[in-house]
């Protein structure tokens, strides 16, 4: 070692290199184009990692120096991790609940399921089991949901810190249409909770602070007014919530809310449409609603998973794309079926093919890494294998099994290789996954 493999405070230089198939993009790919100019792969080559964040690659003939310590992972895929924008942390105990749609399912399934996060032990259990089984997906980033219960943010919260994770969680907001334990009491109680929550986590390490409205009907126009000025207040702070998932939903909400124009007027009347804003589902919108998005410049997060599961409805793709507005996807478990991004992805390209749409591994791909970074306005930090950014990255078996073995031995093309592996992989393929450089999964291996 010498001088120059000091660290800044003092500490050596963790160096790490990986060798394998580098995928990742630089732009967002054009619909339809299965040749695309956003798509960067870099076949065996180095990626090169210093003190957690990403230094440069190189071919793999180039072996780095000895200051680096080498896994050679040649033949396996390198993907940045994935980033799954909407996604429920208590609802893994209501994963896979038969015979509802939306409104029964939350009455029948998940309200119950998400009193016991009331309990410091049970949301502190249950928050290690869920971040841990992003980890075992391949997912280093959410945005996500506890509960209406303090604990619940809190205990996410500290385990997401002790894992290095970039999360995005606030404690949800529900007043009103939701049973007993599961409603903010008194009318300042939520606004209080987020404030205490916001000033102790939000901007900590890799840590943010989402104001969380469930969605329009659990919550009245107080709280929601409440909502939009916290988001005034403390404008970095991200807003999620859900819209226009399913038509009863949305039929509720017109006889709640007579004044409003729509579904998303309810928000944008009050203040909670804005550029930080992940907005779960935007199924049944209008060419208005659209606009607004775009002009708003916030995100709908997709959960194909979820749609078809709870028969809530085929998202529009193309026609928000074409309006401008920006596009995630999200596994929204326990609606969704799987914390698997690749099982959500598939699910995606199929709701599309019914719409007569083709979507091209390119473009979903890019909606699960760089496109959630830059939709979050964290594209310097994760979503790509750029150098600069954090080395928040999994590795991938190209192949498992043999009926994937042999697709991928007779792919022709590139898109063809990665399209296969995107539909017929899952986190069985996955070998490891890297947080800031750190080896998280699986547990207890470097
Ligand atoms: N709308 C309000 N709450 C929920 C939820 O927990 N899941 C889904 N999919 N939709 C919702
Ligand atoms: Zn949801």
């Amino acid at each position: 070692m010498n001088a120059n493999d000091i660290a800044p405070q003092g500490a050596p230089l963790q160096r790490i290199a990986l060798r394998g198939d580098l995928l990742d993009f630089t732009s967002a790919p054009e619909w339809g184009a299965v040749d695309s100019k956003a798509v960067r792969f870099r076949e065996d080559h180095w990626l090169l990692i210093e003190n957690g964040r990403i230094a440069g690659a190189q071919p793999g003939d180039q072996l780095p120096d000895d200051s680096w310590t080498q896994r050679d992972h040649r033949g396996r895929l390198i993907l940045p991790g994935f980033i799954d924008t909407h996604v429920h942390s208590p609802q893994l105990d209501v994963i896979a609940s038969h015979g509802t749609a939306l409104l029964d399912w939350l009455d029948t399934y998940t309200f119950p399921a998400e009193r016991r996060y009331a309990d410091v032990l049970e949301a502190q259990a249950g928050a290690a089991r869920f971040l841990d089984a992003l980890l075992a997906h391949g997912t280093t980033s959410a945005v996500v949901f506890p509960t209406v219960h303090k604990v619940s943010a809190d205990t996410l919260f500290a385990a997401a810190h002790e894992r290095g994770m970039r999360l995005v969680a606030g404690k949800v907001l529900m007043d009103r249409h939701a049973p007993d334990g599961l409603r903010d009491e008194a009318p300042d109680r939520g606004a209080r909770d987020c404030v205490d929550l916001i000033d102790r986590w939000h901007g900590k390490g890799r840590l943010a602070y989402a104001v969380t409205v469930r969605f329009a009907p659990t919550s009245t126009p107080e709280q929601l007014a409440m909502a939009g000025q916290l988001c005034t207040a403390y404008p970095g702070v991200y807003m999620q919530t859900h819209l226009a998932e399913n038509r009863d939903e949305v039929a509720w909400v017109h006889r709640l809310f007579p004044e409003a124009r729509s579904y998303l007027d309810v928000y944008d009347r009050a203040g909670l449409l804005n550029a930080r804003g992940v907005f779960a589902h935007g199924i049944w919108l209008d060419d208005e609603d659209r606009a607004a998005l775009r002009d708003a410049c916030a995100q709908i997060a997709h959960s194909p998973s979820s749609n078809l599961f709870l028969g809530s409805g085929l998202f529009g793709w193309r026609a928000a794309e074409d309006a401008g507005v920006r596009v995630s996807v999200a596994t929204d478990v326990g609606g969704g079926t799987s914390l698997s991004m690749q099982r959500t992805l598939a699910d995606a390209y199929k709701v599309q093919a019914l719409a007569g749409e083709r979507l091209t591994a390119w473009k979903a791909l890019h909606a699960a890494t760089l496109g959630a970074a830059a939709a979050l306005g964290l594209g310097d930090e994760i979503g790509s294998l750029s150098t600069g950014c954090v080395a928040d990255l999994c590795i991938w078996d190209w192949a498992r099994g043999p009926v994937a073995e042999r697709r991928f031995e007779v792919a022709r093309s590139l898109h063809e290789r990665v399209f296969a592996w995107m539909t017929l992989s899952d986190e069985r393929n996955l070998v490891a996954t890297l947080v800031e450089g750190n080896v998280r999964y699986p547990h207890g291996r470097d």
